[in-house]
């Protein structure tokens, strides 16, 4: 490695499951955000971006519920496919929702499969402890790329009684570590780990050999994840991991006073362009924090 920032042209070079493990393997660390539809997926691609997570955190960021479990299958696969047609020559992993695979095997290998068919999904991820083995395996023998997500579990926020994190004590530690060893073997190619302690990661990267992606599980995993809209600074209370490098919130803000002010001024609507330079254009928002 020369020290130079290595980006995949991703109009020649479709990233694939098969990159992402080369990426691993070499210790280079992949990057994956999630997105939801496809003008932003269109942006992420163009930006190197090589995974894209649609995840059921679009149960609050697209539809406006405070907990995942409330997302709806047939919705997430329509966004999942949105994604793809956006960024073809991009990893998508499509996330399996709430009750989408744990009802019976049948069911679970059968919404699996819709996230490839009907969602063009190149992966499917899900929720699972060392008890989801069967069904991971049974997946993966009707050829169904699987990423399983341990650690902290957000679709078990009834049963925890809010979105608290795990693996702090070393019975914990361990059954995470056991988790993620027993979905490996039963065929999950990839693993993601949510909000635990980086001691955590260390210990299932050592007993684990699938690309490990994490989220506020410390520098270590071979990828990383976060939800946009936090990374953006879209969200209102981010957790404390997602470490905002935009203010796009404040931007749009800025952006539609503009326009409501535009349209009160009677500038919109006509054949020509307003003849006004508007905070976004001259590239600061109200509150004069320069935006480009
Ligand atoms: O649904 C989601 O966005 C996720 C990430 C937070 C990992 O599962």
């Amino acid at each position: 490695m020369d020290g130079s920032l290595v980006r995949f042209d991703v109009t020649t070079t479709p990233v694939t499951l098969k990159t992402l493990r080369q990426m691993a393997s070499r210790g280079e660390a992949f990057a994956a955000l999630t997105c939801y539809d496809a003008t932003t997926a269109r942006w992420l691609e163009r930006a190197g971006v090589h995974v894209l997570l649609v995840g059921d955190t679009a149960a609050e960021m697209v539809l406006g519920f405070t907990r995942t479990i409330d997302m709806p299958l047939d919705v997430l696969l329509a966004l999942t496919a949105g994604v793809k047609r956006g960024a073809p020559s991009t990893v998508v992993m499509g996330d399996m929702p709430f009750l989408s695979y744990h009802t019976s095997d049948d069911d679970a290998v059968r919404n699996a499969a819709r996230f490839l068919t009907e969602g063009r999904a190149d992966i499917v991820k899900l929720e699972a402890d060392e008890s989801f083995a069967p069904v991971v395996a049974k997946m993966a023998r009707a050829g169904i790329p699987v990423c399983a997500h341990v650690g902290t579990r957000p679709q078990q926020v009834a049963l925890t009684g809010g979105y608290t994190s795990t693996g702090k004590t070393e019975k914990q530690a361990k059954q995470i570590v056991a988790d993620a060893v027993a979905l490996e073997q039963a065929g999950a190619v990839m693993l993601l780990i949510e909000a635990v302690p980086d001691a955590v990661t260390d210990e299932v990267m050592k007993a684990t050999t699938a690309p490990l992606i994490g989220i506020g599980a410390g520098p270590a995993p071979h990828g990383q994840v976060l939800v946009l809209q936090d990374l953006l600074g879209l969200t209102d209370r981010p957790p404390p991991f997602a470490h905002p490098i935009a203010k796009l919130g404040e931007a749009v803000q800025s952006a539609a006073s503009d326009y409501v002010r535009l349209v009160a001024q009677r500038q919109i609507g006509g054949r020509a362009k307003p003849s006004v330079t508007t905070n976004v254009q001259s590239g600061t928002t109200q509150s004069g924090r320069t935006t480009k």
